[in-house]
């Protein structure tokens, strides 16, 4: 973090602007001491980036890095490191995080910013596995250390296939590079997915833990980098309000969707074999589950928090019988608004007998007092109606109505939706009286959106996580045993699935399979239809 103590003056030097965006000025952040972004802002070190031809890497990780540039919360040493196969000279790898940030990039482009991050870009040509380009990448960042004065405080973002973590993190170990000292530090940023299994997660994390201490390993679910997401914590824990509510007493049952309206041409390499449940429910639903249904934690430290969503986690288990208590689909050919797109199986790269599922559904029991009874239905799909993740809480419908039958046919269940995106906000459903003579009751919404109360632009979540990265903030980033609980909740499903062959198919630009609507009608309950 940053100190006057610790830094030379120099580094106190952020990137900056001025406000209309034409000049550079040095923003000395110690200077004002009701900046908000002041314990915000990191200290000197460097990123390495692995995988970074990769397309988060491009579309993503290098346009935040600019971004916390241009926002003034990367110190002025920063220095970023590319490494990879490609004979890239330093210009040419310039020219490629500059073409990457100039069409992702969320704030302005501006030179000033820039030229002085590009001073501090760098690229080393290597495989996984040649210990002659490690030592190469060692003395790079050695010379870094004493040039640009990154004080030999450096992250190592994996942004690559599992598969090759050990060989990183075995060459990062042998070349000294992940060994902090006592005023420096070495963290790694590992990208999902983390294992496809429990068993494959516990050898991950123990090739990962036996090179960095689980205190260095930071791992990202982009989905707590969403402001959205952090408001669950916000709205829950700073109100009076909901409360009183949020329990079995009066939470009928919770929807959590994930819906995409993208299908997977291009992304077979990553997602056949793979499929929805292992993509997206054993990460960021389940995540977002665990901050729903955690009890308060006794700070809002790392570890008070990861200790609550990790005692969810263990609580939380498929309800079963599986047959009636999940539903999975694959899409087929058909209209996604005007466009008639293929099937997955006729998707480029994709095995023609492909069985990955596309969509996937699972109704979740959580073993609490809170939570006894009420359950909770995931899914997500690919290609479906729109875009939208949300969390829905439906409530039980009042015992008693002192109304007429007939005037409140249109009277639903009350309901407050967390609307992750797009269109962030809460809404909540209640019944109001019609206009008229009548006694007549139907649903309204009352909805607060974050665009209309809010000026400031919510950050890129990958923004927010590399900050907190480079900051030592480890709240929003799950742990080995989040990680592997997750797992040991879904494995059951997926090892289920796996022994029945081809998921049912679905349309494109429809809701998902008719299974999923035959597993909440047998509850008695429907999905929300966004
Ligand atoms: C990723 C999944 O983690 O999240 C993708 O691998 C998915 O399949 C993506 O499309 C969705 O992210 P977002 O932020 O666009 O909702």
């Amino acid at each position: 973090m940053y100190t006057v103590s610790k830094f030379a003056k120099d580094q106190h030097q952020n990137f900056s602007g001025a406000e209309d965006g034409s000049e550079e000025v040095y923003v000395n952040p110690l200077r004002d001491t009701h900046d908000k972004r002041l314990p915000r802002i990191a200290g000197p070190g460097g990123m390495v980036i692995f995988g970074v031809t990769g397309d988060l890497a491009r579309k993503k990780l290098l346009p935040a890095i600019y971004d916390l540039a241009n926002r003034g919360l990367l110190p002025a040493s920063f220095a970023l490191v590319g490494y990879g196969r490609r004979e890239w000279s330093k210009q040419e790898f310039e020219d490629y995080v500059r073409k990457s940030v100039e069409s992702g990039a969320r704030t302005d482009f501006r030179e000033s910013v820039w030229n002085r991050l590009a001073e501090g870009i760098h690229f080393v040509t290597g495989t996984f596995v040649d210990d002659e380009a490690f030592d190469r990448l060692a003395a790079k960042l050695e010379e870094l250390d004493h040039s640009r004065g990154t004080a030999s405080n450096w992250a190592y973002y994996l942004s690559i296939p599992p598969d090759s973590f050990p060989d990183v993190c075995h060459q990062l170990d042998r070349a000294g590079l992940a060994q902090a000292g006592e005023d420096n530090w070495r963290r790694v940023i590992i990208e999902k997915p983390f294992g496809h299994d429990l068993v494959s997660a516990k050898e991950l994390n123990r090739i990962v833990n036996s090179v960095f201490p689980e205190k260095s390993v930071f791992r990202i679910d982009h989905y707590l980098g969403k402001e959205t997401v952090q408001n669950i914590l916000a709205m829950r824990f700073a109100n009076q309000l909901f409360d009183p509510l949020w329990n079995s007493h009066y939470v009928d049952h919770v929807q959590i969707t994930m819906a995409e309206d993208i299908g997977l041409g291009g992304r077979a390499g990553y997602y056949d074999g793979i499929g929805a449940a292992r993509d997206v429910i054993q990460n960021h639903l389940l995540q977002l589950l665990a901050l729903v249904a955690m009890e308060e934690p006794v700070a809002f430290t790392p570890e008070e928090l990861q200790a609550e969503k990790i005692k969810v986690l263990r609580a939380c288990e498929p309800v079963r019988p599986l047959s009636k208590s999940t539903a999975r689909g694959q899409y087929a050919a058909g209209w996604q608004g005007s466009n008639y797109v293929p099937g997955l199986r006729e998707e480029e790269g994709f095995d023609p007998e492909s069985t990955t599922e596309t969509y996937a559904a699972c109704t979740l029991q959580i073993n609490s007092r809170r939570w006894a009874g009420v359950p909770f239905y995931l899914r997500t799909g690919k290609r479906l109606g729109r875009r939208v993740t949300e969390i829905a809480l439906v409530f039980k419908s009042a015992p008693h109505l002192p109304f007429a039958e007939t005037m409140t046919t249109a009277l639903g269940q009350n309901a407050m939706v967390i609307r992750v995106q797009p269109d962030e906000g809460v809404l909540m459903r209640f019944g109001s009286k019609v206009p008229g003579s009548a006694m007549e009751v139907r649903d309204v919404n009352m909805d607060f959106s974050y665009s209309e109360v809010f000026t400031e632009q919510s950050p890129e979540a990958y923004e927010r996580l590399i900050l907190d990265a480079l900051l030592d903030e480890a709240s929003l980033f799950p742990t080995n045993e989040e990680v592997e609980l997750s797992w040991k909740i879904l494995d059951p499903v997926i090892d289920y699935w796996a022994k029945r062959g081809l998921p049912e198919e679905y349309a494109a630009g429809t809701w998902g399979p008719a299974s999923a609507d035959q597993m909440l009608e047998r509850d008695g309950r429907a999905w929300r239809r966004p």
